[in-house]
């Protein structure tokens, strides 16, 4: 597996894979990889002939509160660990690649952005969205795996790619748990070892939540009793609600039958911030 830089090196790989016939994935990452990442990687070796990853921590994404210098940073490892997976190409450019000077483009998709996620990093999804787009333009591939632990983003990215009709198919992929049921995501490093025993309460909760709903308990009190176990395990939660699954609006009374729901959570353990979502179905 090859690093390239530059768009004229990634686009050259490419074109010589067409030359063959053979379709591309791509699987866009910060990098900081765990297995929840090799798992797109998988998606990707399934779908297409040759797997293209990315590695950029994008700076448009980070808040002004949101610390990007200290992001993990470790190409090396997580190079070794996509060449394990299967992975044809790391694509990992410099971010006056990706923003050169005079860089004055922001893809914007509006609704989609605004709560949740939206509401608590403002102008994040502005952020994801515009890099999402110029990757996806720089390499055209025919798909592009994103985790639905980040539920949101790949709403907002499966709406940008009809409205802009970028040719590339989005697969959605199974959030990957540790087995105490913590979503795999680079940012469970930030855990103290004290914080990542209590972090498994987060999912359990939610899970439990969702079940209790499913069963016909009100919305309302379900969540709110659900804050309150959060709050005295040690957690902040930013929020916890249920949502339409499509159209991310909240939703206050579940029905079977009706669109497919989900509850979606943010809280804070100390300093680190997990997210996390489950779907609000009868018999599950
Ligand atoms: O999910 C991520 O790692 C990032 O938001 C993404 C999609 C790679 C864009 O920077």
């Amino acid at each position: 597996m090859d690093t390239v830089r530059d768009v004229t090196a990634l686009r050259a790989r490419i074109r010589a894979w067409r030359g063959h016939g053979e379709t591309i994935a791509m699987v866009p990452t910060m990098g900081a990889l765990h297995a929840g990442h090799l798992s797109l990687v998988g998606i990707g070796r399934r779908k297409a002939h040759r797997v293209i990853s990315t590695i950029f921590v994008n700076p448009k994404q980070f808040g002004a509160n949101e610390d990007l210098s200290r992001y993990p940073r470790q190409e090396a490892v997580d190079a070794a660990m996509l060449r394990g997976a299967g992975c044809d190409l790391l694509f990992a450019p410099a971010a006056d690649l990706v923003y050169p000077p005079g860089f004055a483009t922001t893809v914007s998709v509006s609704g989609l952005d605004r709560p949740m996620e939206g509401e608590s990093r403002p102008g994040h999804f502005d952020g994801v969205a515009t890099v999402v787009t110029k990757l996806l333009l720089m390499a055209f591939p025919d798909f592009a795996i994103f985790g639905e632990k980040d539920w949101q983003q790949l709403a907002i990215i499966r709406r940008l790619v009809t409205d802009l009709e970028i040719p590339v198919g989005v697969v959605g992929a199974p959030t990957v748990r540790e087995p105490d049921g913590l979503a795999m995501s680079s940012r469970n490093a930030y855990l103290s070892h004290g914080e990542r025993a209590v972090a498994a309460a987060l999912p359990r909760t939610l899970r439990a939540a969702a079940m209790t709903i499913a069963g016909g308990a009100g919305v309302g009190e379900t969540l709110s009793t659900a804050r309150a176990a959060l709050k005295s395990a040690g957690f902040k939660v930013d929020y916890l609600t249920m949502a339409n699954a499509e159209t991310l609006e909240t939703v206050d009374r579940f029905e079977p039958g009706q669109s497919p729901m989900r509850l979606f959570i943010a809280a804070r353990l100390g300093t680190t911030r997990l997210i996390d979502n489950w779907p609000v179905e009868t018999g599950g």
